[in-house]
């Protein structure tokens, strides 16, 4: 059965490898990367996405060279003022997870306006990481409740979440979680790819969201004699 209303979450690394291999500035493989989310955000809906969420800045990324830092949240406001118009016009809901305290004001003041524009789209909603840390998070959601027994859905509501991913894509070659919704991803598929996150688009998450279902999702039970793959190695890639 097709399930069409996936939470996927990427983590679009390359950008800096893509531009160097090239002979670029590294902000240039995160201008290309830009055009790149652009690009997913637009096939996504038609792929059976409903929730993209993409890690555009890390809380550990504050430790890289200041220029490039400034690049990314020039790139970052840019990006939302640019792109909230044509959201709202593909009915695309926008929200930002992540700390607010430390973004420029030109920053902050686009996440607020894009957020408040798209709020009624429902087409697919696109949440942006942006100073972002898994672990940050569930520290603050735990320090945000009262005290006594608290049920899984309960800590989920103080996370944040509103649904579990399904599908976590990494380009890029490297395969690690780089805090990156460490709770939201507690049975999410993994699936690594060498693409360079500028040259990522619609076919290659096809291709992701193809081989996402053909595994047997099985949460800790056994496995459903019915449902399972002829051979194991169809899963892997
Ligand atoms: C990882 O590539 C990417 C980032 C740290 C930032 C992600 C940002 C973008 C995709 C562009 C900006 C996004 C928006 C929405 C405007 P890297 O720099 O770590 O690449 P490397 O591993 O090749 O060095």
């Amino acid at each position: 059965m097709k399930q069409s209303s996936l939470h996927v979450a990427i983590i679009m690394d390359g950008n800096g490898r893509w531009a160097t291999d090239l002979g670029l500035p590294r902000a240039l493989g995160h201008r290309a990367g830009a055009e790149a989310l652009r690009r997913v955000v637009e096939a996504a809906p038609d792929l059976g996405v409903s929730t993209l969420t993409a890690y555009a800045f890390s809380a550990d990324n504050w430790q890289r060279p200041q220029e490039e830092v400034d690049a990314l949240m020039h790139l970052l406001a840019w990006y939302l003022e640019d792109e909230t118009p044509r959201m709202l016009a593909d009915g695309v809901r926008l929200s930002v997870i992540g700390r607010r305290d430390r973004l420029p004001p030109r920053l902050l003041e686009a996440i607020r306006a894009g957020e408040a524009m798209t709020r009624a789209c429902t087409k697919i909603h696109l949440r942006l990481a942006i100073d972002y840390s898994a672990r940050e998070a569930i520290l603050r959601a735990s320090q945000s409740f009262g005290g006594g027994t608290i049920t899984r859905e309960a800590f989920e509501q103080l996370l944040g979440q509103e649904n579990p991913v399904d599908l976590l894509i990494r380009t890029g070659g490297e395969q690690r979680l780089s805090d990156f919704l460490l709770w939201e991803c507690a049975y999410a598929e993994l699936f690594f790819t060498r693409v360079m996150w500028p040259e990522y688009g619609a076919m290659d998450l096809r291709l992701a969201l193809d081989q996402f279902r053909k595994r047997e999702r099985r949460f800790g039970t056994v496995p459903d004699a019915k449902a399972r793959p002829a051979s194991q190695e169809r899963w892997l890639h």
